[in-house]
């Protein structure tokens, strides 16, 4: 069978000759090579964009990409213009799914400078997400340089603390050989893109106990980062809002009895008597990097982190009887999000619901999301060393 090699072509070239390459700090450290682009967004564009963010519609002006193809391993590492791909229509990714990706945020420091949050964590995700789906895992610190060098090039692109603005980084990889058959593909494709994003203010969410869909089941790819389980997770969204809840509270596949995570963030239950609970880590759910951060500041609100089982049934029995005080989903999006109730099936049709204390955000949720801000915006002190300067 004849197989494309190279499949994926940028539809813009590059700038002929305009390009500055292996400038400054980073080009002195990176095999990313630079090219900047000829045709920048104007200044006076850029600041309306990042004066008002509005999340995932506008990027900034380059992107990171790398190549891997079998035999020879990654290559091509550079940063350019943001351009389109075209794929072939038969590329791997477009068919079966090949596909993995990775979120995280650039914070402006108070001294106009610029810090990701603990960017070789989501590097070492991304390594987990590959290998679970058979792709050619980046080198992690590649991975934290095409992160870090392109919000260096594009940081007039990161927006003011005010309002928690920030840049949203998506570190993704795709299958990007032409191949119909079902194989691990022999190209892969390492994009970085990035987008200013508004405040996110959470408003409190109802979870819905669906019956009818779970998002991973043991041995699937529930702890990995890849495009199917979210398109996998919408069904069951729609679901939610027809119960007129936000999201889903996912059950695990086997017995439809444990918690795992809720949309898509983890999720933790505060105790009258002060433990922090969290499902373990069980291979289905993400290990999401803020769930990690809460769980390590957890003692300094008083909280003894407890990672362990928790059933629906535990769940609705202790918000009733009020030996769960607070419930709190969390990610890197929103940070905290307020649980304030649940809703599953009930008898004849109707749900039961199921209200977390008075129905409002309790203050230990509260304490725990400003506190992570302050620590990613500076503010406060980083007793974890978790701030990476760009
Ligand atoms: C399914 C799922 N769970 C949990 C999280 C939270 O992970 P993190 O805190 O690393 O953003 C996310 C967000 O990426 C997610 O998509």
């Amino acid at each position: 069978m004849r197989r494309s090699v190279h499949t994926l072509r940028l539809t813009v070239s590059r700038a002929p000759d305009g390009g500055m390459v292996g400038e400054g700090y980073a080009a002195a450290m990176t095999k990313f090579v630079r090219t900047l682009t000829n045709d920048p967004t104007p200044d006076h564009e850029r600041a309306t964009i990042v004066e008002k963010p509005v999340f995932g519609a506008n990027f900034s002006d380059h992107m990171a990409l790398a190549t891997w193809t079998a035999g020879v391993g990654w290559h091509a590492h550079s940063i350019c213009a943001l351009q389109a791909f075209e794929l072939h229509p038969g590329a791997a990714a477009l068919h079966y799914g090949q596909e993995i990706f990775e979120g995280l945020k650039a914070y402006r420091q108070p001294d106009g400078g610029i810090a990701l949050f603990r960017p070789e964590k989501n590097a070492a995700r991304f390594s987990a997400s590959a290998r679970r789906l058979a792709m050619a895992p980046l080198d992690e610190d590649d991975f934290v340089s095409a992160v870090t060098e392109l919000v260096d090039l594009d940081r007039d692109w990161v927006p003011s603390p005010e309002g928690e603005q920030s840049l949203y980084i998506r570190p993704f990889e795709v299958a990007s050989e032409t191949l119909i058959g079902v194989r691990a593909a022999q190209e892969y494709t390492f994009c970085v893109i990035a987008s200013p994003v508004g405040p996110y203010y959470p408003e409190p969410v109802t979870l819905w106990a669906t019956p009818n869909y779970t998002r991973a089941a043991e041995g699937g790819t529930g702890a990995a980062k890849c495009g199917g389980n979210y398109a996998a997770s919408l069904a069951a969204a729609d679901e939610a809002a027809a119960h007129g809840c936000g999201q889903v509270i996912w059950l695990d596949g086997a017995e439809h009895r444990w918690v795992e995570e809720c949309g898509t963030m983890n999720i933790m239950f505060v105790t009258a008597s002060g433990d922090l609970v969290t499902p373990a880590l069980t291979g289905t759910i993400l290990d999401g990097v803020t769930r990690d951060s809460i769980l390590a500041l957890a003692p300094e609100h008083g909280l003894r982190p407890v990672e362990r089982r928790i059933g629906i049934d535990e769940v609705f029995d202790c918000v009733t009887s009020g030996a769960i005080t607070e419930v709190l989903a969390c990610g890197t999006a929103a940070v905290v999000t307020p649980i304030v109730g649940f809703a599953a099936p009930g008898a004849n049709g109707s749900d039961r619901r199921f209200t977390v204390g008075d129905g409002t955000p309790g203050p230990i949720s509260q304490a725990i999301r400003t506190h992570l801000l302050d620590i990613q915006y500076g503010r406060a002190e980083d007793r974890h060393g978790w701030l990476r300067r760009v």
